[in-house]
């Protein structure tokens, strides 16, 4: 018999599960702040390197804290070279599927891989956020039978994820767009990827396995994936005037339009505000205004969704400002794991630092008390 009285949160909906120090999400009116600092500020003033900086300890860095740390992360962007054989051997799958096979790999070379302490957790998560965007661009250069380009350390974070890309400079304007996309999604509270890192970590299990199952669940399309179908999507459009009757005919037919809703937004998206206007510009710049146009189109066909309060989410704009940025669609998720790994990894931290193992419980709703039968009666 199924037992009574038991109270299911489905999906975890509206449960607190511990305290976090790290990020701040006010769902009904689109506030979000990592350590306190409003993600407005954040985007317009900072860099990925010092949101990173600010994520994992707690502080904005003075100038010299901030030079030493980006010291450590652009010292640590190469990789192993067995790491490169096993991306030749893996090259056709999807690149998040090779990062997170190398991530995972990723352990066994690391100098600090028995030491699970908050300060090697630490070390492990700065050199993966350095090493996370070499692999997925050793592995765009592999699959395209080219030899893998070497990081250059005279460009930062951004400059050198989109220099990696083809051995071309990028230009300071499609550096800051990707600086300021990775500030933007560096960390977002309990998500489903870092929640699954808390899960990993509950167990005492190390950074690179915590990581590597916060990839899996990133690369899902209600989670990271969904830049790649948007960008899917706009194509399919191909002019803004297609959008209300396409976006009609998937909520009609009950599907989901990707880039609209969210857990915990119940109100636009905060992080989106800034990339709509990126897409804007560059769209306009480069003469391709019809991206923007196509995006405005289905915002527009989606309105009447906005007071059931499905707005655009994060995922929305992103994926044609990397379109624009020359980035093959299936990069996007990677894209989004480059600048989330600051996140998970403090996450992981604060996980460590107040340890509990998680684990809820499910509710039984099948068969009790049966008999068993020998095979041979079956
Ligand atoms: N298009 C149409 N209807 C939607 C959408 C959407 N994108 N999102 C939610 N709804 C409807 C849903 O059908 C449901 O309607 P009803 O009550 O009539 O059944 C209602 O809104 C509530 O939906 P829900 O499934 O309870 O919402 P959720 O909190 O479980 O799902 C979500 C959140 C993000 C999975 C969902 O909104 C979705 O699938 N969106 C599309 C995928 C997407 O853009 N994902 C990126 C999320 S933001 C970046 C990130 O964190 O990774």
């Amino acid at each position: 018999m199924e037992k009574k009285n038991v109270k299911l949160y489905r999906g975890l909906q509206g449960v607190y599960f511990d305290r976090t120090q790290t990020t701040y999400i006010d769902g009904s009116n689109g506030v979000l702040e990592y350590r306190g600092y409003n993600i407005h500020d954040l985007a317009e003033k900072s860099t990925f390197e010092e949101v990173a900086y600010l994520l994992i300890y707690g502080d904005l860095p003075n100038q010299k804290q901030f030079e030493d740390f980006d010291t450590i992360l652009k010292s640590s962007r190469s990789l192993p070279k067995k790491t490169f054989n096993v991306i030749k051997n893996i090259k056709n799958s999807h690149p998040m599927d090779v990062l997170r096979t190398i991530v995972s790999m990723l352990a066994s070379f690391d100098e600090d891989r028995d030491d699970n302490s908050v300060e090697g957790t630490i070390r492990k998560g700065i050199r993966l956020t350095a090493q996370i965007p070499t692999i997925v661009m050793a592995h765009h250069n592999i699959r395209n039978n080219r030899t893998p380009i070497e990081p250059d350390n005279n460009l930062n974070h951004a400059g050198n994820f989109l220099y990696m890309l083809e051995g071309k400079k990028p230009s300071q304007n499609a550096i800051n767009l990707m600086d300021k996309d990775f500030v933007l999604h560096a960390d977002h509270g309990s998500n489903a990827s870092a929640f699954t890192a808390r899960v990993v970590s509950g167990t005492s299990a190390d950074i690179h396995g915590a990581i590597t199952a916060g990839i899996a669940a990133l690369s899902g399309p209600s989670h990271g994936g969904a830049a790649e179908d948007v960008m899917q999507m706009a194509r399919e459009i191909k002019t803004p005037e297609n959008a209300e009757a396409y976006v009609k005919n998937l909520l009609s037919n009950k599907k989901r339009v990707m880039g609209f809703g969210h857990r915990v937004y119940r109100a636009e998206d905060p992080r989106a505000i800034h990339l709509k206007e990126d897409v804007k510009k560059l769209s306009n710049e480069l003469g391709q205004s019809e991206w923007y146009e196509i995006l405005v189109s289905v915002q527009k066909a989606m309105a009447p969704y906005s007071r059931r309060g499905i707005h655009v989410n994060v995922d929305f704009f992103a994926g044609v400002i990397y379109h624009l940025n020359g980035i093959p669609q299936d990069l996007f998720v990677p894209i989004f794991t480059v600048g989330r790994i600051p996140g998970w990894t403090v996450q992981i931290v604060e996980q460590f630092q107040h340890n509990i193992l998680i684990r809820p419980l499910l509710h039984y709703t099948g068969e009790r008390d049966r008999k068993y039968i020998p095979i041979e009666n079956r």
